[in-house]
């Protein structure tokens, strides 16, 4: 048998092996993405074609730790249902023997072409970094085309994560790097046919321009138009904490600039983090038939305590978030979950018109643990808000302060944790829970806190205060009975 069929019946009998324990887990997801069993990370070859979305991941089913990744596959006509595909690639040749890593995926003539980095470690311990081509006619079977990039000049084998788009009748490649002297960079590459590739130059970073002194290595570059600008996100490695800033081990965001395809300059403002909770990393966006540039994270943080998951007993690790739209308003990403999400809820919506005063209050009918809370009209005179859930997560926002927070207690050591940002008004919140997820969009999106959290089961309360006069009104739906 060759390696690859040996390599897909292997994770065939491990997913049948732990299928029930899996299943059994309280802290399973009902409506996120996540692997039938071992390890999920980064989002893959994000597309859409012929009316169906493609979504592959970053998949190491043998255990819940990291190792030579297969890319899994996930389809969708809704971005609601989704269906758990065939494998997509195994890592299987020698130019990719320690793991098919992250990538993109691009419609040519009407074929999927997706750009991997195909990671090796040699006898020496040393790494390689391929960047590698596979094709396919049903984005099902893909036919490997081996190395189209090797490692250019003045950079170390940290060279990975391929994003490709087309412009101006030539393809251009993003790749996110290292430069020898150990500064995070993203790297730009162009070709007229998408086998041969030329190397251009540094697009950003570096240790120069803009961003000056920026971290040692930058992951999962994306560059694409939004609202007459060109965006570049990616997810920086080494940056110190400050303030209320790069809290997490690494970090995701973006700068906004122009990007001239002539000469593959790249003029741009500052870094600002996409995300401000405990768990968003490597996100990668595409654009769909409705002209919507949808974006899916990995709900977590590489070497962030990810061994200490309460959900490795049951083995299996991660999520993706869930799929947003972007849009670009005065100079800052907004996120929203896509609207296709209202397909989760449940007919029976509860609602209240809400006025606390100095007081603590639950609502009848709103708990629950896979749940969409929407508040809208919040007025926070003065002092601060919160909303407690379950055990184990608080949302606050101080009126006097201009901050808001998101507390956990934290699943290594139970004490509390949290994350904040500045936030001049607070006026609405759209919350969703998954069991062991929260994603909190505040303000139609102009700031989103991810996380994961693990609440005690058998306590699904949800409680509203007020230090002060606030007042609101509050839909509730069950979501993920689908
Ligand atoms: C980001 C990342 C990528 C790499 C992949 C390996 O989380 O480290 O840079 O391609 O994960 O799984």
């Amino acid at each position: 048998m060759n390696k690859d069929k040996q390599l897909r019946q292997e994770v065939a009998e491990e997913i049948e092996k732990h299928r029930n324990l899996v299943k059994q887990d309280p802290y399973r997801l009902h409506y996120h993405l996540m692997p039938p069993v071992g390890l999920l990370n980064d989002p893959n070859g994000f597309i859409q074609m012929n009316g169906k979305y493609h979504l592959y991941y970053q998949w190491m089913p043998f255990k819940t730790g990291h190792g030579a990744k297969f890319w899994g596959h996930y389809s969708s006509k809704d971005l609601v249902n989704w269906k758990h595909e065939e494998i997509a690639l195994t890592p299987s040749e020698w130019f990719e023997k320690n793991g098919c890593y992250s990538g993109s995926a691009i419609e040519h003539e009407d074929h999927f072409f997706v750009f991997y980095t195909g990671n090796v470690k040699n006898e020496q311990g040393e790494r390689e970094t391929y960047q590698c081509l596979a094709v396919s006619k049903d984005g099902i079977h893909y036919e490997k085309k081996g190395p189209v990039v090797t490692l250019p000049e003045g950079f170390t084998a940290h060279f990975r994560d391929p994003k490709v788009w087309k412009q101006n009748e030539l393809f251009f490649m993003v790749v996110g790097a290292q430069t020898k002297d150990l500064k995070g960079t993203v790297v730009l590459l162009k070709s007229n046919d998408l086998f041969n590739w030329d190397y251009v130059g540094i697009l950003a970073g570096g240790g120069k321009g803009k961003l000056g002194d920026f971290g040692y290595m930058f992951e999962c570059p994306d560059l694409f138009k939004l609202n007459g600008k060109d965006i570049l996100i990616f997810s920086p490695q080494g940056l110190e904490p400050k303030g209320m800033n790069y809290q997490n081990v690494y970090q995701a965001g973006y700068v906004v600039g122009q990007f001239n395809p002539k000469t593959g300059e790249y003029d741009h403002h500052l870094f600002e983090e996409l995300d401000r909770g405990f768990d968003f990393y490597a996100p990668q966006t595409t654009v769909d038939n409705q002209g919507r540039r949808l974006l899916f994270a990995w709900m977590s943080v590489p070497d962030q305590n990810e061994q200490e998951h309460p959900t490795i007993e049951y083995k299996w690790i991660h999520n993706m978030t869930l799929p947003r739209e972007l849009k670009l308003i005065d100079g800052k990403i907004h996120q929203t979950p896509v609207k296709e999400l209202e397909n989760l809820r449940d007919s029976e919506m509860i609602s209240y018109s809400v006025k606390l005063n100095k007081e603590s209050k639950e609502l009848d009918g709103i708990s629950g643990k896979t749940i969409e809370l929407m508040l809208d009209r919040i007025e926070v005179v003065e002092g601060w808000m919160e909303i407690s859930i379950s055990d184990a997560g608080r949302i606050i926002y101080s009126s006097d302060q201009k901050i808001f927070t998101f507390e956990r207690k934290s699943y290594v050591d139970g004490t509390t944790e949290k994350r904040q940002c500045m936030l001049e008004e607070l006026k609405s919140l759209r919350i969703f829970i998954d069991t062991s997820s929260i994603e909190i969009f505040i303000n139609n999106g102009r700031e989103t806190f991810t996380s994961r959290f693990f609440p005690n089961p058998a306590n699904q309360h949800i409680s509203f205060s007020a230090s002060k006069e606030v007042s609101f009104t509050v839909d509730k739906w069950n979501l993920g009975n689908i």
